[in-house]
Order: structure tokens, then sequence, then C-alpha cells
């Protein structure tokens, strides 16, 4: 069912960017670096129809939190079918983040996944929504992308001042993986 909301959504709106969902290998490869052993906070960026979602709900704790963003209007009324209490639901632009999460969670974020395609942005949004990730990233907190070509790297070393990229295969197409790390003294406020 997924796959056919994701085919109706990319046909409308280019910022689906996918016509199928993630793959379970990609989902798996991209959270390992997540503890879920504690509480943690996650958002996530262009959540579509909840692949990740649903599987980060699957192993976080019941004192955890999850933030999801996506913007398309098919893909956000299957967010909405997902019936858990830790879920705050945005059908907002990422653009936004930063004034939607509660002040309470700013700079306490765990880990924030992001699949929205990065290399739609022009260079200044780009660089406005990488400034505010790691504004919401607590100290030690990850950002975990996926994207379609290894695009992201340098804007990541910018913002963050370390990368690490991985490459998965088994997903449709191919996704280079991201994991950058918020260091000390890199709050941009
Ligand atoms: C490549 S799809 C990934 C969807 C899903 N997370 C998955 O893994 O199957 C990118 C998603 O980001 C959403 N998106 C694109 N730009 C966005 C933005 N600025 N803010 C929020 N969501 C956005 C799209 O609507 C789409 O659902």
């Amino acid at each position: 069912m997924s796959t056919l909301a994701y085919l109706k959504s990319f046909f409308k709106d280019k910022d689906v960017a996918s016509v199928t969902p993630t793959s379970k290998y990609c989902v798996r490869r991209v959270c390992n670096p997540i503890n879920f052993d504690q509480d943690i906070n996650i958002v996530e960026y262009g959540a579509g129809a909840g692949v990740f979602s649903r599987y980060l709900l699957q192993h976080m704790t019941p004192g955890s939190k999850l933030y999801l963003f996506e913007t398309n209007e098919i893909l956000f009324g299957k967010l909405k079918e997902i019936d858990d209490s830790r879920i705050t639901l945005f059908d907002n632009s990422v653009e936004y983040a930063k004034e939607l999460i509660p002040d309470d969670q700013i700079g306490k974020i765990d880990y924030i996944i992001s699949g929205i395609p990065f290399s739609f942005l022009d260079e200044d949004a780009r660089e406005s929504v990488l400034k505010q990730s790691v504004d919401l990233l607590k100290e030690g907190g990850r950002f975990l992308a996926y994207q379609t070509s290894g695009h992201l790297e340098e804007p990541l070393q910018k913002a963050f001042g370390n990368v690490k990229t991985g490459w998965e295969w088994r997903n449709i197409p191919p996704m280079t993986i991201y994991e950058a790390e918020k260091r000390k003294m890199e709050s941009t406020e």
C-alpha cells in the first residue's frame, strides 16, 4: 500500500523524490548507530509513509519521543494512521523544525534522521536546515541521513566538523549513508 502512496505522490510532488519506501536493509543501516536501551528523543525529516518511524517505534523505550516532519499530504495521511502517543506530527517543512519543536527539547535531541532531498534545496536553505539541526541536537547527538548521492558530505562537514559516509546497495536506488556528530562548541547561537 505504501508503494502506491509513493507512486501517487511522486508524480504530483517532486519533493517526494522516491517511487518506493526505503528498504528494510537501508533502514537498519541508517539506524545502526542508535542506542535504543535508554529514553531518547528523535526527529525525523521527511518521514514519508513511516517506514523509519515504525522501525523506530518498535525499538524505542516507552519514555522516548519521536517528532515527525512530512510535507506531502498523501504521505502525511499515512503517518496519521500510526497510533502511538510517543509521536508528534508536523505537516510542515523541516525548515521550521526549530520553531515547532517544543522549547524544552531544543539542544536535547539525540538523533535526527533525514531523508529529505537536500539537493532540491538552495544553498541558503540547506545551510539553514543543517545549522538548525546542530542546534536541535544535544552534545554527542547524531545526524543520520540517506541520500541518492554523495553531495551532502561537504555541507555536513562544514556544519558539524565531521562526517562518516557509507553505502547501501540493497535499496532502489542505492543510497549514500551519512553520520555526523554534534561535538563541543558547534552551536550556531
Ligand atoms: C526520499 S523520501 C523518504 C521517505 C521515507 N522516509 C522513506 O524512507 O521511505 C523524502 C520525503 O521527504 C519529504 N520532504 C521533502 N522535502 C521536505 C521538507 N522540506 N520538509 C518535510 N518533508 C519533506 C517528501 O515528501 C518525502 O516523503
